[in-house]
């Protein structure tokens, strides 16, 4: 196994460290999806070496042959010491805690436990595209209640929808993004609180998709679905997989509140057999001894954010970028480009640079693309320069 150098402590930008001949070399979705000369912005995964810890740890487990089944609660009690340091949470309990294979098998698994087929599952669009095929597919119906003003949860449109949906005394799910992917918008905790009253009023049965809850930018602050008052019924997802970028080496949790443990206890065995035992033993590590490695991912996506402001403005003034607080992602607005409703179809074609189409993300997406910040200054820049040439 190949080791990439690695610098903690005071680790240095991860963005920086990878050139794009080494990244070309990756085998994963963002790399062999498209033809060489496109430059990849769009799935999220990120152009970064791994965290010392998270190496160390996978590597040992390997020289051990550690490589069995996954046991014991050390993922959650490493996400509950985690939850405490960063957003003073105390309430991760591992006992009303799940493995789970990744975050949308846990989603598909909890809204299992809480709905019965057709049932609606409301969705905020634009949303991350899975929401819409993950729930489809099990036989759920997609009931959208998009954003609202400054593409912040609207108030008044769940609660009529969770009116709606459950008019006929039927069970109900809402499916929370938080933070928000695409548009990277952190939900306060009066905005959490009134989900969570609306939730309560109407017995709709939120389930959180907490994945980019390490990505939040600092001095912001984050508020898990299951710490708000009035959460009590609510079940949760959380993972290291994005904020540390370990996606292939599938783990994730699934917690439940007080009032859901005996949802959870539902959970059949089997899904608990998904997650790979490595998988657990990496996000662990990432969780329990990656947090400057995180610290200094965070500054670099702060600053690539304020270079993505910059270059834009002088290359493509006429894209709107929502200004967001959490995620590696970037929500463009083009409308004002006369591309169309797919942007990111002609910067592909016209630019050889990959952006997600704003389509997918459900209502709202129209006119919008979704690039992913989690390169390096290098990268980006070309990227935008790419954009920018599309239009020529
Ligand atoms: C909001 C959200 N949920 C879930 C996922 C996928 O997570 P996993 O690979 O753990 O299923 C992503 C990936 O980008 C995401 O943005």
């Amino acid at each position: 196994m190949t080791r990439i150098p690695h610098d903690t402590p005071g680790v240095p930008d991860p963005l920086r460290a990878l050139g794009l001949e080494r990244l070309r070399r990756r085998t994963s979705m963002k790399w062999r999806t498209y033809p060489e000369d496109v430059l990849p912005l769009w799935v999220a995964e990120m152009d970064v070496p791994l965290a010392e810890p998270v190496v160390r740890a996978v590597t040992d487990a390997l020289a051990l042959g550690d490589t069995g089944y996954p046991a014991g609660t050390a993922y959650a009690e490493a996400l509950a010491a985690f939850a405490a340091r960063r957003w003073d949470w105390h309430g991760v309990a591992p006992e009303r805690t799940a493995i789970v294979p990744d975050v949308m098998l846990g989603v598909v698994e909890m809204i299992r436990l809480v709905t019965g087929p057709g049932d609606p599952v409301i969705v905020n669009p634009p949303v991350y595209p899975p929401f819409f095929q993950f729930v489809t597919h099990m036989d759920r119906r997609v009931v959208d209640a998009p954003l609202g003003a400054g593409l912040r949860l609207d108030p008044g449109l769940l609660e009529e929808t969770f009116q709606r949906a459950t008019a006929d005394g039927g069970r109900a799910a809402y499916l929370l993004c938080s933070p928000h992917n695409p548009t990277g918008t952190v939900h306060t905790a009066a905005e959490l609180a009134t989900v969570a009253g609306l939730a309560e009023r109407y017995g709709v049965r939120v389930v959180a998709d907490e994945i980019h809850a390490p990505l939040v930018t600092p001095g912001v602050p984050f508020v898990p679905y299951l710490s708000v008052p009035g959460a009590e019924r609510g079940l949760s997802l959380m993972s290291a997989s994005k904020g540390w970028n370990l996606a292939g080496l599938k783990a994730a949790l699934a917690l439940a509140g007080p009032a859901a443990a005996a949802d959870l206890a539902r959970l059949p065995e089997e899904v608990s057999h998904g997650p790979s035992h490595v998988g657990v033993i990496a996000h662990t590590a990432a969780l329990r001894e990656a947090g400057d490695w995180l610290d200094a991912l965070l500054a670099g996506l702060r600053a690539n954010r304020r270079l993505l402001a910059d270059l834009l403005a002088g290359h493509l003034p006429d894209v709107r970028v929502h200004p967001a607080e959490a995620t590696f992602l970037a929500w463009l607005d083009c409308r004002a480009l006369g591309l169309g409703d797919d942007p990111a179809g002609a910067f592909l074609e016209r630019g050889r640079v990959a952006l997600s189409s704003g389509l997918p993300f459900g209502t709202g997406g129209a006119g919008h693309a979704r690039l992913n910040l989690a390169t390096s200054p290098d990268i980006l820049t070309e990227a935008v320069r790419r954009m920018a040439a599309a239009l020529a």
